[in-house]
């Protein structure tokens, strides 16, 4: 072990209680990686991983809910993932199908509101009717505002915001020469949320795999070892450990 990363294993897990109130990021976003390797590391079939990356997913988002976080988004499914095995796809799609349906009573229970960010065209009929009901039944609450980005690449988000806003100036609804990135912003799928704060990568791969590339502007950034099923609450309330410890300045002295 490398003495930087025996200091990292070193610190206590702070409690909710210890954490500075005032310096909880608003809004945080996850790639969830590593499913597979956890999986195969015990043997076990890739699926395992992406089910047991669920139980990880549930606990972080209590946790969100303790701390104040008001926006969670976690990178679920990106456009290249459908090249994966077809029996991958499959089982994840009905995971997804699963997992909305078992979790709706949890979520609003703990005021969390389900958003789907992603090109809605390309997803299959079902998994879509299931992610706008969760989206309809959870649409008044307010503690938490979670978006699971499924079927989105931020590239392609971009361009299809600049498409978007050529037609925009077509029908002389919006000023091209007083085009801003604010109002650039509202035409991404993240136009509900403030640029993310803090971006978690599990896993031990340092990239951003084309998640948010225009809102991670002034984001800081926790790259970890851990692969994502076992990312449980007391791994993500070290890492707003080390968040709170970051001296923000967008780019300021
Ligand atoms: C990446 O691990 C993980 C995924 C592609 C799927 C993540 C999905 C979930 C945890 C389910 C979430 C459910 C809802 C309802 C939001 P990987 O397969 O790339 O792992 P590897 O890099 O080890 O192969």
């Amino acid at each position: 072990m490398s003495l930087i990363s025996s200091i990292f294993s070193s610190i206590r897990v702070p409690t909710v209680k210890e954490l500075k109130k005032n310096i909880i990021p608003e809004h945080v976003a996850i790639i969830m990686d590593g499913n597979g390797r956890w999986a195969v590391k015990r043997k076990l079939p890739r699926s395992a991983g992406h089910k047991a990356g669920v139980e990880a997913l549930r606990e972080v988002i209590t946790a969100c809910v303790q701390l104040g976080i008001k926006f969670l988004t976690v990178y679920s499914f990106s456009s290249e993932n459908w090249q994966r095995p077809k029996d991958e796809v499959n089982f994840l799609l009905n995971l997804f199908l699963e997992s909305l349906k078992e979790e709706l009573g949890a979520l609003n229970k703990n005021g969390v509101r389900v958003f789907l960010i992603g090109d809605r065209k390309l997803i299959p009929y079902k998994i879509l009717e299931a992610f706008e009901n969760a989206e309809k039944q959870t649409a008044n609450n307010t503690k938490l505002f979670f978006s699971i980005a499924f079927n989105y690449g931020s590239r392609q988000e971009i361009v299809d915001a600049a498409r978007k806003i050529h037609k925009a100036a077509e029908r002389n609804d919006i000023d091209i020469e007083k085009l801003d990135e604010k109002t650039f912003s509202d035409y991404l799928f993240t136009k509900e949320c403030p640029d993310p704060d803090f971006l978690i990568r599990t896993s031990g791969e340092y990239r951003v795999s084309n998640f948010l590339l225009w809102q991670i502007a002034y984001c800081e950034f926790y790259f970890v070892k851990t692969l994502w099923p076992d990312f449980k609450r007391k791994n993500f309330l070290k890492a707003i450990y080390y968040y709170q410890q970051r001296s923000r300045r967008f780019g300021r002295l």
